[in-house]
C-alpha cells in the first residue's frame, strides 16, 4: 500500500512550478489529487502527469478558479468534498511576487494584490478547509519564501505577504494543534520555475545572481521542495507543527559582506 493511498490532498497553484511538481510527488505516493489553477491547459498537463504515475481518473480532479474571488475559492472546497468526501491535506501553494517599493507609482495596488493573492486567499481557504481537516485529523501545508523569514530588496509588499503566510502557520498550527491538525510551511530561496522568468531576466542572469546569494551556489529545483512538502504531510512529521522550514541551500542563514 502507497504512503497516502486513500487520502485526499487539495494542491493549489498545482498546474505550473512547484505546485505541479508536488502533485506529482503526491500522485506517486497513491494520494486522491484536486489540482487548482486558472490556465486549463496546462492544469489538464499536471493532471495527465499524475495519471502517469498510475492513479485512476476518479482520483484527479481539477479546478479552474481563480484564488483572487471568493466565490472560486468557495466552489473549490465544495466540488473536493462533493467528489471525494473529504479532505487530508491542504497544500496552499497558488501564489506569485511582484516587485515593489516606497518609491513605487502602484504601491498601493501591488500591495492590495499581494496580500489578496498571498495571503487572503490562503486564510480563507484554510477557513473552509478546517472542519474537513478536523474530522479527518489532516494537515496543512503553506508555501511561503525565504522572503517570508528575510528581506529580498525590492519586493516590498510580496516580503510582507510572506512573513504574514508565516506568522498565519504559527497562529493557525497553535489553533489547530489541540483539534489534531498539523499546520507547517517550506520557505523556498529561488527555485527555477516559470514564475522565475517574469522579472526580465534570463535563465543565464538568474542562474549567475542566483550562485552567489545562496551559499549552496545554485538555484534550487521543484523537485527539491515537493518532498519536502509531502514529508510535512506525512506520518513521518506527526509531531512537527508551526515549524517554517527553509528549502534555500543556506540562504536563510547568510548575510551580505
Ligand atoms: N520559484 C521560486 O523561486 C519561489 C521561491 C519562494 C517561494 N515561491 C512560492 O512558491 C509558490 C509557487 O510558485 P512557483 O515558483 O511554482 O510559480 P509558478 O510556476 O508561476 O506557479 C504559480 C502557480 O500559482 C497559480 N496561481 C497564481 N495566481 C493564481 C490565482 N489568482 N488563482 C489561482 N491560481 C493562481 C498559477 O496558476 P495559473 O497560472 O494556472 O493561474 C500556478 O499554478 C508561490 O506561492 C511562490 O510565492 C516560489
Amino acid at each position: 500500500m502507497a504512503e497516502f493511498d486513500g487520502k485526499v490532498v487539495l494542491i493549489t497553484g498545482a498546474s505550473s512550478g512547484i505546485g505541479a511538481e508536488t502533485a506529482i510527488e503526491f500522485a506517486a505516493s497513491g494520494a486522491s489529487l484536486a489540482l487548482v489553477g486558472r490556465d486549463e491547459e496546462r492544469l489538464e498537463k499536471s493532471a495527465q502527469a499524475c495519471l502517469a504515475k498510475g492513479l485512476t481518473k476518479d482520483k484527479v480532479l481539477t479546478i479552474k478558479a481563480d484564488m483572487c474571488v471568493e466565490d472560486d475559492v468557495k466552489r473549490i472546497m465544495e466540488s473536493t468534498i462533493t467528489h471525494f468526501g473529504k479532505l487530508d491535506v491542504l497544500v496552499n501553494n497558488a501564489g506569485r511576487g511582484s516587485p515593489s517599493s516606497l518609491s513605487s507609482e502602484n504601491l498601493m495596488e501591488n500591495y492590495d494584490h499581494m496580500i489578496k493573492l498571498n495571503v487572503r486567499s490562503v486564510l480563507q481557504i484554510t477557513n473552509l478547509a478546517a472542519p474537513h481537516l478536523i474530522e479527518s485529523k489532516g494537515c496543512v501545508v503553506n508555501v511561503s519564501s525565504v522572503c517570508g523569514k528575510r528581506v529580498m530588496a525590492g519586493m516590498l509588499a510580496y516580503n510582507i505577504a510572506k512573513a504574514a503566510i508565516d506568522q498565519f502557520t504559527r497562529c493557525t498550527a497553535l489553533d489547530l494543534a489541540p483539534k489534531g491538525v498539523r499546520v507547517n510551511a517550506v520557505n523556498p530561496g529561488t527555485i527555477m520555475t516559470p514564475a522565475q522568468t517574469v522579472y526580465g531576466m534570463s535563465l543565464e542572469q538568474i542562474h549567475e545572481r542566483a550562485s552567489k546569494v545562496h551559499p549552496m551556489g545554485r538555484a534550487g529545483e521543484a523537485s527539491e521542495v515537493a518532498p519536502a512538502i509531502k514529508f510535512l504531510a506525512s506520518n513521518a512529521a506527526s509531531f512537527i507543527t508551526g515549524e517554517t522550514l527553509s528549502i534555500d541551500g543556506g540562504r536563510h542563514v547568510s548575510c551580505a559582506r
